[in-house]
């Protein structure tokens, strides 16, 4: 990928944890968001099954019903799906810059997935509206409505299962994406695409990323229904129905959610681990616990006020995943961020060098030619000595070369420096020599 070779710039070593920092904002966004799409489609689609195979009412009423809530809108697909993906990816370009492109390939791949995922899910989302109100309306058999009307049916169905297909590949592609940046230049990288995705440490991730996806998911469906603005005007019967089944989803995907943390550590490289990881897994866990503990109060005494507590939680424990997640990558790759702040240095010296080129006169040439004549560096001749007047300059070499370039009155004991007309590249090459210099007579 010599493509994103030539798009990224070297960089220092404060650079890389900036970028770091960054690649971790972007997946606190992204990471809750799209498992929460997911998860909540594949909710949604599960009931729908339900539905027509029991042909209960209420499978097929909350099918519809949630999908708005885990879909929220298209522009929020945008924004917290698609576009932190991107950044990631350019992140990741940079930090993984000149060694390997694997983990770049598979957010590229996943964000492509996702999209088409995402455009299906739309598309399910009002099929199944329209199902519904062309549905109110009953007509003859043959007459052009209802023709449109099994379209519409059959756009219904058949986006479902395509859409949550897309989703969830192009999910297990970026748990390979970020599997992949744990592990560069491990037996685990180095036979290439299929050797990560099968890999059993993307195996136990992806079932992470999808146990915290049912438990975001239900446990905003919850929140959603029953808390957030006042709740949702529903009859009772059907409340106590989502009620039920939801809280159950959340539980029995919080109780196996401590099984999969302990396994995704197992599965990460020695040189990624360290005590801050521990620390997050730690509270990771324990949040789970507390909400687990929340959970089985409200279950046994079926009083369900704990919603928001719970929900919040439950997003706080995604996020902790995202920071151990982030926490071992960068462990996992100090080497090689050691590496790229060298590279830094290297880019930096040949830039200086074209700046600088030896054709142009060095410091001290203009020194000899241009300066001498009124300055020295410790006595006073035309112009003041450099050892009184560089101090003030700090080292700044922009603000002493300003001056060279276009010498201003300062002093009222002197006359005005007469401007010397020298090229910008003489001008920095001799304040840079100056200033170097006058540490001699400090
Ligand atoms: C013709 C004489 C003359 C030449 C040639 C000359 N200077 Fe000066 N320079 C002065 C005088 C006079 C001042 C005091 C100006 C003032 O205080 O306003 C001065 C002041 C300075 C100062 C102090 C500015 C400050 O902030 O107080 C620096 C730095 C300086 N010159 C650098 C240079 C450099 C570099 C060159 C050669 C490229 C150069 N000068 C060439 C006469 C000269």
């Amino acid at each position: 990928m010599s493509f994103f070779d030539k798009l990224v710039l070297p960089q220092s070593l404060e650079h890389i944890s900036l970028i770091q920092f960054l690649a971790t904002l972007m997946l606190m966004i992204f990471i809750p968001y799209i498992i929460m799409l997911i998860y909540g489609t594949l909710l949604s689609l599960v009931c729908k099954y339900f539905g027509k195979r029991s042909e209960t009412i209420f499978f097929e009423t909350i099918s519809k019903d949630i999908i708005p809530v885990v879909t929220v809108n298209k522009s929020t697909a945008l924004i917290l799906g698609l576009a932190p993906l991107l950044m990631l990816t350019l992140s990741y370009a940079q930090l993984f810059h000149n060694y390997t492109m694997l983990p770049v390939k598979f957010f590229i791949l996943a964000a492509v997935l996702l999209l088409i995922g995402i455009v299906l899910v739309f598309t399910y989302r009002y099929s199944g509206l329209v199902s519904d109100i062309l549905a109110d309306k009953k007509s003859d058999d043959n007459s052009e409505a209802s023709v449109f009307q099994r379209r519409v049916g059959n756009l219904y169905n058949s986006t479902g299962l395509w859409s949550i297909l897309f989703l969830v590949v192009g999910l297990y592609m970026f748990t390979a994406g970020l599997s992949a940046a744990l592990h560069p230049g491990d037996e685990l990288t180095s036979g290439g695409f299929f050797s990560v995705v099968f890999s059993f440490s993307v195996l136990t991730r992806f079932v992470l990323l999808s146990l915290l996806g049912l438990t975001v998911s239900s446990s905003i469906i919850l929140f959603r229904f029953f808390h957030w603005e006042g709740g949702v005007q529903l009859e009772d019967d059907y409340a106590a129905e989502i009620k039920q089944f939801f809280s159950r989803i959340l539980f029995i995907s919080s109780i196996v959610l401590p099984v999969f943390i302990t396994l995704n550590t197992i599965t990460m490289p020695v040189r990624g681990v360290s005590p801050v990881l521990f620390l997050f897994l730690f509270l990771a866990m324990v949040l789970v616990l507390i909400s687990l503990l929340l959970q089985y109060k409200m279950l046994s005494s079926k009083k369900f006020s704990n919603f928001p507590a719970i929900f919040v939680l439950v997003l706080f424990t995604a996020f902790l995943t995202v920071f151990a997640e982030q926490e071992a990558m960068s462990n996992a790759n100090y080497r090689q961020s050691l590496v790229l702040a060298q590279d830094f240095n290297a880019y930096k010296a040949t830039l200086e060098k074209t700046v600088f080129p030896s054709n142009t006169m060095s410091g001290a040439d203009i020194f000899k030619n241009k300066c001498s004549a009124c300055h020295r560096f410790d006595t006073k001749l035309v112009g003041p000595p450099y050892k009184e007047t560089l101090p003030k300059y700090n080292g700044d070499i922009d603000k002493l070369a300003e001056f060279i370039k276009n010498p201003v009155k300062k002093n009222p004991a002197y006359p005005a420096m007469p401007n010397q007309g020298l090229k910008p590249v003489e001008v920095r090459a001799i304040a840079r020599y100056i200033l170097q210099e006058v540490k001699k007579f400090q």
